[in-house]
């Protein structure tokens, strides 16, 4: 990668997105946190890459990945006002589409073009396909990681706030009501992450950000995931009857398994 693209892309990354603030607080507020979640996307990633020793264009471009992946979300709150991509639309394909319309890509070479928009469809995908050559495998795990590690602090953090600081854009339209589903307990008791069309309420929620350890992938990320405290923050706001118990102590199983202790 040519050393003037990572600050070109900047650039226009922040031309792009200044059109989005709105004099509406509630919008403005989501564009914001979604201005600041790339910001810390792009620091997650570069932490992991360092950590895995990549050379200094690995590193660029995993971080034009990361200033990138999510800029379909902005079209997507004006547009819908909404972050579901169940009710509005995948916000993957979106960002696709505008980077498209941009023409932002195109200086960089065939494979890096190639590379960096396979890892942005693929990051909120359900799973990697097994068929991913490694170099594409690597990126997209990079961009899980990072983007996974950011969402778990800003959902902690959501949730802390939540009763004097609501933001129904963050609640998916689920309730924060009693009780849990079944099916989400046997997703994390197989090792699999709960999908979100599982979801009945904030419990469902928590337990789903709490099963996304299963597709963290770099020891370094689970390693932040651990110093920040985020799962015993979730834990503490799920029922504690046995059924949860079960699959909290699978996780930490899992965990200790992968040479991590938590809590
Ligand atoms: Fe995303």
């Amino acid at each position: 990668m040519h050393s003037d693209y990572l600050p070109s892309c900047h650039a226009w990354f922040n031309d792009y997105t200044s059109s989005f603030h709105s004099p509406d607080p509630k919008l403005e507020k989501n564009i914001d946190l979604k201005l600041k979640h790339t910001a810390r996307v792009c620091d997650n990633i570069s932490r992991i890459a360092k950590s895995l020793q990549l050379g200094q264009g690995d590193l660029a471009l995993a971080e034009v990945l990361a200033l990138l992946h999510d800029v379909g979300r902005f079209e997507q709150l004006k547009c819908y006002g909404s972050f579901d991509d169940r009710i509005s639309t995948d916000h993957a394909a979106l960002g696709l589409k505008v980077l498209n319309r941009a023409g932002i890509l195109c200086s960089l070479p065939k494979n890096e073009r190639h590379l960096v928009r396979r890892a942005i469809w693929l990051h909120n995908k359900y799973e990697i396909p097994e068929t991913e050559s490694p170099r594409s495998l690597l990126f997209c795990r990079l961009i899980r990681d990072a983007d996974k590690l950011d969402i778990l602090g800003l959902i902690v953090e959501h949730f802390e706030a939540r009763s004097k600081n609501p933001n129904p854009a963050l609640d998916f339209g689920l309730e924060n009501c009693p009780g849990y589903s079944r099916e989400a307990i046997l997703d994390i008791l197989k090792g699999r992450m709960v999908k979100i069309a599982t979801l009945k309420n904030l419990n469902d929620m928590r337990l789903m950000y709490l099963s996304w350890v299963f597709d963290i992938y770099f020891p370094v990320t689970l390693s932040c995931i651990e110093e920040r405290g985020y799962l015993k923050k979730l834990i503490d706001r799920l029922p504690q009857d046995s059924e949860i118990v079960e699959a909290v102590d699978f996780i930490m199983d899992y965990l200790n398994c992968r040479g991590r202790i938590f809590i």
